[in-house]
């Protein structure tokens, strides 16, 4: 990725997680009964994605962060593979799942060939990319390295987080409101991808 394209605040946003501090203490947010509510209907929203792409062996999952669907994943049976951009994160994701294999990668220019991977997986990342021709970079990226299907999420701006954030940002609780696309951008941006490029 050429970070030099990027306003300064996203660079700031996406390197954030380069921080040994902030990888350390990632994982909290999965832990209180809130946390772990939200990480099960993540997983079940995976488990349902796999599904409907049918029949998979081996899975890219990028960014994997500290590994939050490591272990999900290879108990599924997916031979995995977890990448990300941060060493701290990836430092972290590797003493949870000590056999499982991690890679530091740029998901705007993926370090393996066409169709490597039956599915890709991208959680997680797309709210933090505000500018959309690099989301698109992304997708490209992910469709490229898939061979059955890309499963990626986007934050929406009818959702309830994305409202009460909302709220906080005009009630000077947080600096900015969160980043969410309307849910026909969000269509248009996957089907833009999914053209075939001249
Ligand atoms: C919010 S975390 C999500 C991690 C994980 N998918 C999850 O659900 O917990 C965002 C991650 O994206 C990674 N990241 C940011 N830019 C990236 C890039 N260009 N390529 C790969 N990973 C990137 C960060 O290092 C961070 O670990």
């Amino acid at each position: 990725m050429d970070e030099h394209k990027l306003a300064p605040e996203e660079r700031a946003k996406l390197s954030l997680y380069r921080d040994q501090l902030v990888a350390a203490s990632y994982d909290q947010r999965w832990r209180g009964g809130r946390g772990r509510a939200r990480d099960q209907r993540k997983q079940r929203a995976i488990a349902t994605a796999l599904a409907l792409l049918g029949p998979a062996k081996t899975i890219l999952d990028v960014p994997c962060g500290t590994g939050r669907f490591t272990g999900f994943l290879t108990a599924a049976g997916l031979e995995y593979t977890g990448g990300d951009a941060s060493l701290a994160m990836l430092t972290q994701a590797k003493t949870k799942h000590e056999t499982a294999r991690f890679a530091v990668v740029d998901l705007a220019r993926l370090p393996y060939p066409e169709r490597s991977f039956d599915v890709a997986l991208c959680i997680r990342l797309m709210h933090l990319v505000r500018d959309r021709e690099l989301r698109a970079s992304f997708l490209r990226e992910l469709a490229r390295v898939a061979r059955v299907g890309v499963i990626v999420d986007f934050r929406q701006d009818k959702a309830l987080r994305v409202w009460l954030g909302r709220a906080r940002a005009k009630l000077g609780l947080r600096a900015k409101p969160p980043g969410a696309l309307a849910l026909e951008k969000i269509h248009q941006e996957l089907a833009d991808v999914a053209k075939p490029r001249r």
